[in-house]
């Protein structure tokens, strides 16, 4: 057998076993055969394709566009190569760039409700609202149990400020079967229901489902009963959302929106205090290191978001960096830190105890924490906005500081950044556990 024969051999073999791997739901080995069989036999469509099949899935969008290249120069019109690289620039956050591959085939297929409802989250992202809500009518006229187009038409309106409007599409995408976490939140969110954190219950969500009629009294009574369910954002909607915003992340929000939460932070710290061993919850891109150096020995993130991670790795600081949802972490981390710190998180956790009782757990006594909040109207409140964000009253957060043994220490109330011109007020608090 020829060298030739045998190199083609092999990259069938690891075709086949990706193949496997693939039926079988095994996707980091069915993505690392197809990667064989493509760096053995480069260029192969049935290879990449694939192999960008298996990226996306995986949540791992950024080489699909490299990935497909070969493919489309090939044959530029290949429907499931357009069709894969559509979703990979949807995903990397590039709407410009997808829309004309959403709305070529489209034309073919006009029937077609799914590539309305693409087209339509596009348009939405590029900011292009009345045609976003059009292409999500066209899409909800062909197919009225579309769940996606209802969650994505309720998020348009819900920017516009059209808050009934939204509501009662959130409540036809739970009528409809979609995502029950996302659509009870959204849900919650446009009815502006505070977030009761205090007598923590479960609820699935199932009052929502079986409310059509529009009234607002099974919104109450769902959001009263359901500060476990819409306690925090899921954890789908903050991956999703940072996994966009991770590249231009630091420019926009520094440059673009002023902020500088990290600095304001780490000024609230004992001065001359030289901690062994820091912990950064949602620690995003990593902005919270510059402020730190000299000040930490041993650094630790915890982050929902891959992207951002990839970010905070790329600065080489941090000893450790886990991808992770920052309660479930905490619940099983090592104790020992003696330093604690939350930036522009709890903007995304309405119910702060299982935070608090976390932190209190892995903090060394005498030790730090840390935080930013979006300042509540209400002091003892928990508020969930319609922009998708919880503010906290500060009366809240020393009640919760009390049960959970920390010694509150400071309370500064500051602007933490701007958006549209506005200034967002917050609160910036030191706990130390006692
Ligand atoms: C606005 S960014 C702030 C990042 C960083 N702390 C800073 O100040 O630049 C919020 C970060 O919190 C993360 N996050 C939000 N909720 C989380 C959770 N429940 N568990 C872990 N990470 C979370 C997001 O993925 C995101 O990276």
């Amino acid at each position: 057998m020829s060298g030739n024969d045998d190199t083609f051999e092999r990259a069938r073999a690891a075709f086949v076993a990706g193949v496997q791997h693939h039926e079988a739901g095994r996707l980091p080995e069915a993505e690392a055969c197809y990667a064989r069989a493509q760096a053995l036999m480069p260029g192969r469509p049935s290879v990449l394709i694939n192999l960008a099949t298996v990226r996306l899935a995986l949540g791992n969008p950024a080489p699909v566009p490299a990935d497909l290249a070969p493919v489309l120069a090939a044959d530029p019109a290949n429907p499931e190569a357009l069709a894969l690289l559509a979703r990979a620039l949807t995903a990397l956050d590039r709407p410009a760039q997808a829309l004309p591959l959403v709305e070529q085939p489209q034309r073919q297929r006009p029937q077609d409700a799914e590539l309305h409802h693409r087209r339509g989250l596009l348009l939405g992202r590029l900011g292009r609202a009345d045609e976003a809500l059009a292409a999500f009518d066209a899409a909800l006229a062909l197919d009225a149990a579309h769940a996606g187009a209802w969650t994505q038409r309720g998020s348009v309106l819900r920017e516009a400020g059209r808050l009934a409007d939204a509501a009662h599409c959130f409540r036809q995408a739970l009528r409809h079967g979609g995502d029950t976490a996302l659509n009870g939140w959204f849900l919650a969110s446009v009815t502006g229901h505070a977030v009761e954190c205090a007598a923590a219950v479960g609820c699935d969500g199932a009052d929502f489902a079986g409310d059509t009629a529009g009234a607002t009294a099974g919104d109450t009574a769902a959001a009263a009963s359901a500060p476990t369910a819409w306690g925090q954002a899921p954890a789908r909607y903050v991956q999703a959302l940072f996994d966009g915003y991770a590249e231009g992340f630091d420019r926009h929000l520094v440059e673009g929106l002023g902020y500088g939460v990290p600095e304001a932070l780490a000024a609230l710290l004992p001065p001359g205090r030289h901690f062994a061993s820091a912990l950064d919850l949602g620690c995003g891109t990593g902005l919270c290191t510059p402020p730190l150096q000299g000040r930490v020995g041993r650094l630790v993130g915890v982050d929902l978001s891959p992207r951002m991670l990839e970010q905070a790795r790329a600065r080489g600081l941090y000893a450790e960096l886990h991808e992770a949802e920052l309660v479930a972490w905490l619940q099983g981390a090592e104790p020992g830190f003696d330093l604690v710190l939350a930036a522009d998180v709890f903007i995304y956790i309405g119910d702060l105890a299982p935070v608090f009782d976390g932190v209190r757990r892995v903090l060394a006594p005498g030790g730090q924490f840390v935080f930013s909040v979006e300042a509540a109207d209400d002091e003892a409140a928990v508020q969930l906005g319609a922009q998708l964000r919880y503010r906290h009253g500060e009366a809240a957060l020393r009640a919760l500081a009390d049960a959970h043994g920390f010694e509150v220490h400071t309370v500064r109330r500051e602007v933490l950044r701007h958006e549209q011109q506005k200034p967002i007020d917050g609160l910036l608090m030191r706990l130390s556990s006692r």
